[in-house]
């Protein structure tokens, strides 16, 4: 008990030191750990606990794990003995993990629709807070986040890891040196494709699933009532009730790491369509399109082209920075290339000086992506020494990309977004 009130003492120094800024150093007390909770241990999650390790293994105990199918609870279990060397306490219910005060930080990894309820919930318990992207499943969610979040003087990161990469923060820089001259167009993309037997988005189905190891009400949640539904449950991104599809799932990371690129934040309009072309097998019951393109219109006239489809996977995945001095691509989040505009001799000297660059993220920074990094962000913000990269208020900008392209597609209508009063109209 003395080293629990001690421990929360040490954590409750770092939160202060935390709120008066960034680059403030905190002496470590003994036992003064970080004790993070995990809800939502599927695919993202169980990788994430991986990562975490990586990321702080001495400044952070996992404690305690939450999840609703009884199959990813047995699993976690195992990871986290095997990688942190302890058994978590195990929670089908997240209020009840978010009710324990030993826990002081929780990553929220559970599908798109149940952030805002998470989020919220969390904050007011006093928890730091570590909620994947999108931010929310509408834009109206987000501001309540937002407001929790700032009520809470608690520490909140949005999973757009990007930012953390040290790829786009070295294509960040190049741009503000100048090296692309300026920039009024990118496109960005993002392609796929699978085996006919595969199709895109129908995730393996764990074959023990049943309704009594799979609380479908509490995956549910706010979501409109239906019965027990295995491809719901385990494929929710294919379903409106529970995410917006390509618009956020994929688009939003791609927006995000453009407006951090070139320091944009909301565009002022967004016009998108696409539908289900590929995968229409009439037992395939989705929703949401796999293929889709979205243009948006920025401030400062900027144009950004975005296009994503389910059936070719030849172009893969990229941001093409085309300056009218030169081109930045981050391919596959691994390589980035620049090359200056020649005009074909007959650029200037100072142009036609820049050479050109390769740069590869294992290779040359030792990262895959950012996901580690951006672990390592939060809980450094947690101690008082870093600001966190993405904040719930830049989590929102990429998340509003994403819900005016879902909202352009379902209205066949030009989206427009108005700034000063944070909502939006249709033309
Ligand atoms: N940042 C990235 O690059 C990245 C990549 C993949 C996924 N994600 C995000 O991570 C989140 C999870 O995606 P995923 O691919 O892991 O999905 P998933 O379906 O594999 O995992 C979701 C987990 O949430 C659990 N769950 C559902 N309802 C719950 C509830 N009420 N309480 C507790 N647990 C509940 C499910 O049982 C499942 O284990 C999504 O927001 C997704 O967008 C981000």
């Amino acid at each position: 008990m003395a080293d629990e009130l001690k421990r929360r003492d040490f954590l409750r120094a770092s939160a202060a030191a935390a709120l008066a800024g960034p680059a403030v150093n905190s002496a470590r007390g003994a036992n003064g750990k970080i004790n993070i909770g995990w809800i939502g241990v599927g695919t993202r999650g169980n990788a994430g606990i991986g990562w975490l390790h990586d990321a702080a293994p001495d400044q952070v105990r996992l404690t305690a794990v939450c999840d609703t199918y009884q199959g990813y609870i047995a699993r976690a279990k195992d990871r986290v003995q095997t990688v942190w060397g302890n058994q978590p306490d195990t929670y089908l219910d997240y209020h009840d993990l978010l009710a324990q005060p030993s826990v002081d930080a929780v990553f929220i990894m559970t599908p798109e629709h149940l952030h805002h309820d998470m989020a919220i919930a969390a904050l007011r318990a006093g928890k730091h807070v570590y909620v994947e992207k999108p931010l929310a499943h509408t834009i109206e969610e987000g501001w309540d986040i937002i407001r929790a979040w700032k009520q809470s003087g608690k520490v909140c990161q949005v999973g757009t890891q990007n930012r953390s990469s040290s790829l786009y923060k070295k294509a960040r820089a190049m741009v503000q040196q100048g090296m692309i001259g300026d920039c009024h167009y990118v496109r960005a993309f993002w392609y796929r494709n699978s085996a006919e037997n595969n199709p895109a988005w129908r995730y393996a189905i764990p074959a023990d699933t049943n309704p009594s190891n799979t609380d479908w009400n509490r995956f549910l949640g706010n979501a409109p009532k239906r019965p027990f539904d295995k491809h719901r449950y385990f494929q929710w991104r294919l379903y409106w009730d529970y995410s917006g599809g390509i618009s956020t799932d994929l688009l939003v990371h791609q927006t995000d790491i453009v407006n951090f690129m070139l320091n944009k934040t909301v565009p002022l309009s967004c016009m998108a369509s696409g539908g289900i072309y590929r995968w229409t097998h009439p037992d395939d019951d989705r929703d949401t399109p796999d293929t889709f393109s979205a243009i948006y219109e920025y401030a400062d006239r900027f144009h950004l082209n975005y296009s994503c489809y389910f059936g070719n996977d030849h172009y893969g995945y990229g941001e093409q920075l085309c300056g009218n001095e030169g081109t930045i691509e981050v391919l596959n989040r691994k390589d980035l290339y620049f090359a200056p505009e020649l005009l074909n001799g007959k650029a200037s000297e100072q142009v036609k000086a820049r050479a050109v660059v390769h740069l590869n993220g294992p290779r040359d920074f030792g990262e895959s992506d950012g996901a580690i990094n951006h672990f390592r962000n939060f809980i450094n913000a947690i101690l008082g020494k870093e600001e966190v990269i993405a904040p719930p208020t830049v989590g929102q900008q990429a998340a509003i990309s994403g819900h005016m392209a879902t909202l352009s597609f379902k209205n066949s209508k030009k989206i427009v977004w108005n700034e000063s009063a944070e909502n939006y109209h249709f033309v």
